[in-house]
Parts: structure tokens; sequence; C-alpha cells
């Protein structure tokens, strides 16, 4: 039998490398070559490199390359990759079948998890992120009886129409969408304001308050780098919701389970100053497979169908291998866990900010619990303005020299790094090692950019 190593046969030296060939066969057959736009290397230029496994804090490209990971599958890869115990209960899984569109016990038992965990008293599972924040709007809309929802400008909540929406011309204006193929009728009762902006906020409220369903917010955005709400900022908008009959959708797909461990809701359910009426949760728990849930207040959340009016649903819902996977990964999401997380990011933060002051190179580091990224600016980031401001070039040179360097960073200046319990000294050392270099490359491109 192959073992996994042995599945792809390594190229002879001198012939095509393996991801450039299968980054050719698959621009044939994909649209980008990729099912993610973010994953074909556009904003950095270069192959974006084929995975061939995963270990650890370690994955192997298909040309048997190793990278230290700091993408963790863009979140969910909280214990590392094949985590023993989360495998072993996936395989027993699997062998009992892998779907059967009935209810099942670890559905059940996920539920009860983040039921216990996270402030909301019922929950329904779906798929994917984007599913969990479309049908938590609808759900909003369904029970409110109203149309309108706010989001904010750089946060992002999956590819739903609605919510690809760019601000119209003025503050608190309806949007207009942000992608061809999503219809003005889809973005015109949304409203897209400036992140951690009161006023802002304030005055869509009194411009359109008794028409807003739903706001719906990144408990701590990740999507434009990481840009942490400003102290007090999601208590404003829980109470603005509040006052105004909208409910407030806490969108935890990144941070739950993640950053929220440490600030955001506690390990133990307790809130911090705020409570969201919806909360959508992704990628952690569902340990790596494709699960997502939306839930809430009971009063809310028995509006859905069946027991009430709301449609919603989905064939792979609450699969038992998903969610015996993501089961598995909470119950072994510990303090513990969350400590050697914390302490690693900790670790390399100070690598970044002592490698990028040796090299002169301006930076602001951010951070939401576990959760990091880099701007390359001097300037505060609080929105996505603010964001902009980084340096994309000298991103795109930092990120080849850490590639070159056996370190894989998001493909992209805007997304937040991501480390695991499985990230220990020999990882983290690697990431350090390779900081200088890639530090001065980026400083050189930031450089010939001026000139
Ligand atoms: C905050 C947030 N919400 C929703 C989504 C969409 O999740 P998915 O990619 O599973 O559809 C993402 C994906 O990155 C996200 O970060």
């Amino acid at each position: 039998m192959l073992s996994d190593n042995d599945a792809v046969p390594y190229d002879p030296p001198g012939s095509v490398p393996a991801s450039e060939a299968l980054f050719a066969r698959a621009k044939a057959v994909t649209p980008g070559g990729v099912n993610s736009p973010v994953r074909a290397f556009n904003a950095v230029g270069g192959t974006p490199r084929f995975i061939r496994s995963a270990q650890g804090a370690w994955l192997t490209d298909v040309d048997g390359n190793d990278y230290v990971d700091l993408i963790c599958s863009w979140g969910p890869m909280l214990l590392g990759h094949a985590h023993p115990e989360v495998l072993a209960a996936v395989s027993a899984a699997v062998a009992r079948g892998t779907s059967y569109g009935t209810p099942t016990e670890p559905e059940v038992e996920l539920a009860e998890e983040l039921v216990h965990r996270a402030p909301v008293e019922e929950v329904r599972f779906v798929s994917s992120g984007t599913e969990a924040t479309m049908s938590a709007i609808r759900l909003a809309r369904g029970f409110t009886g109203r149309d309108v929802v706010i989001k904010f400008a750089g946060c992002y909540h999956g590819h739903v129409d609605a919510l690809l929406a760019s601000a119209g011309s003025g503050l608190a204006t309806f949007a207009v969408p942000g992608t061809p193929g999503v219809p003005a009728s889809s973005t015109e009762l949304t409203v897209v304001l400036p992140y951690n902006d009161r006023d802002a906020v304030s005055k869509a409220f009194a411009e359109y308050g008794d028409r807003i369903a739903c706001l719906i917010t990144e408990a701590s955005p990740g999507n434009m780098g990481v840009v942490p709400p400003l102290p007090g900022f999601n208590a404003f908008l829980a109470e603005i919701c509040a006052t105004n009959g909208a409910l407030f959708i806490s969108d935890e797909v990144m941070t739950g389970f993640r950053a929220s461990a440490q600030g955001h809701w506690g390990l133990d359910g307790k809130v911090e100053g705020w409570t969201p009426d919806l909360v959508t949760f992704g990628k952690v728990m569902g340990g790596g497979f494709p699960a997502a849930a939306f839930g809430g207040r009971a009063e809310i959340m028995r509006r859905l169908s069946p027991e009430g009016p709301v449609y919603q649903a989905g064939t792979l819902a609450g699969n038992p291998i998903a969610t015996t996977a993501g089961l598995a990964t909470l119950r072994l999401a510990t303090d513990d866990v969350y400590a050697h997380i914390s302490a690693a990011a900790e670790t390399v933060k100070g690598a970044i900010a002592e490698a990028f002051g040796a090299a002169g190179l301006p930076h602001v580091i951010q951070n939401a619990g576990t959760m990091f990224s880099v701007f390359l600016t001097d300037e505060p980031v609080t929105d996505f303005e603010g964001a902009k401001r980084t340096d994309e070039q000298a991103y795109a040179a930092l990120f080849h020299s850490m590639l070159d360097q056996g370190v894989y960073l998001p493909p992209s200046a805007y997304e937040a790094w991501f480390l695991s319990s499985a990230h220990d000294e020999r990882a983290v050392q690697q990431i350090i090692d390779a900081l200088p270099a890639a530090a001065r490359a980026a400083a050189a491109a930031s450089e010939g950019e001026k000139k």
C-alpha cells in the first residue's frame, strides 16, 4: 500500500516543479487555477504551492519542500494539522458512514458544546461561514419584519450577495454592488459604514432606525488584516441596536474559539460587556471540515423552520464527520492550548518588531487574542482606509523571502496570521530566523518604490 508520502512522486531534478505543473493543469480546468481567489498568489505574484500533506505546524508541498504554516487553513487548524485525537475520532466516524441526511448524536453534542461555551441558547448548523451569515441575516429580517442591513467596510462575511457591497456615495447611504454579478437590488438595502466610527453608526440609525433589521460586524475584524474594535465599540453597537429594535449579529466565523477565547466571550460562555443577538461560527468549530453555524437567543432561533416560518435548510448541514471533527477539536481546546498559542504569538510578534525595526521597515502589529497581522505603515490602523495604507509591494517581497526560507505567510497583505498549539520551538525558531532577511527584502522593495 502507498503511504501518503508515496502518493505523489517527486519530479526528477531539472523537470518543471510539481507545483508549477499542477498550477498549469489547474488553470486549464478551474478559473485562476484555484477554488478561492487568495490562494492564487495574485497579490504577491508567483506560483502557489500545491500542498501534499500537513503535520502539526508544517506543510509539505508536492515538490517535497516544508514550510512553517502561518495560515492554518485560514484559521480552523487551532490544534495544528493531523492532530492524532481528531484523526482518530474522524476515522471512527467515517467507518460508520459519511452522511445520512437524518439527525445524529454528534450534531447534538456539538450544539451543546457551542451553547455551553458561547453566548447563544440554540444553534443551527450549515456548511460554510457564508451560509451562516446569509442565514443569520435572513433570520434577522424574518424576526424583525425589517429589511435594512448595516455592515462595515473592510469586514468580510463570506460571499453573500447583500454583503458584497461597497459604500454608496455619501455616509449612511445605500450601498452599491462590490462585484459584477451582484444586482443593485441585492445591495440597495445594505448600508456600509467605516469601521470604528460611532458617529457614522449613529447617523445611519438616525436616518433608517425603524427600517434596520440588523447590524453585522466581525467581533474583531481579521479580513482587512487585524483591526480590533476600539474600546467599547462592540458594546456601543449592541446598545444602539437594542435601542432601535435591530438585531446585533456578531460574526465569529474567524474569531470564534480563537480570539474570542481571550476576551470577546470567555471559554465558559461569559460575555464581557456586550451580548450579541445572533452569532455566526465557522472555521475552528469544524475542525478542518466544512462546518459552520449560527445561533442566538431561543426566542429568535425558534422563528426558523420547522419551528417557525423562516426557511433555511442544508443537505450536508450537521454532517456527522464534520461535527465529530469539530467536537474533538473544541474538547481539546483547553486554556493550555490558548496559553501556548498566545505565548508563541507574543514571541513571533516580538521578533517581527525587532527585525522590522532593524531593517528600518515601518510597521504596525495588531492582534485580537492569538490572531495578529502586520501593516507596513507607521500610522495606526483603525479602519479599512487605514489598512489600505499598508505597502503591498513591500509585503510581496516579505512574503516571497519568507516562503524561500520555509515559512508560508498569507499571500495577501490584508489577512490575519494564524498560529496553532502545534507551533513548537522549532517552528517558531524557523520563523524568527527567516525574519531579518525578509525584513531587509521588504525594506529594499519599499525604497525601490520611492525612487
Ligand atoms: C468573519 C468571516 N465571516 C464569514 C466568512 C465566510 O466563511 P466561508 O469562507 O466558510 O464561507 C469568513 C471567511 O473567511 C470570515 O472570516
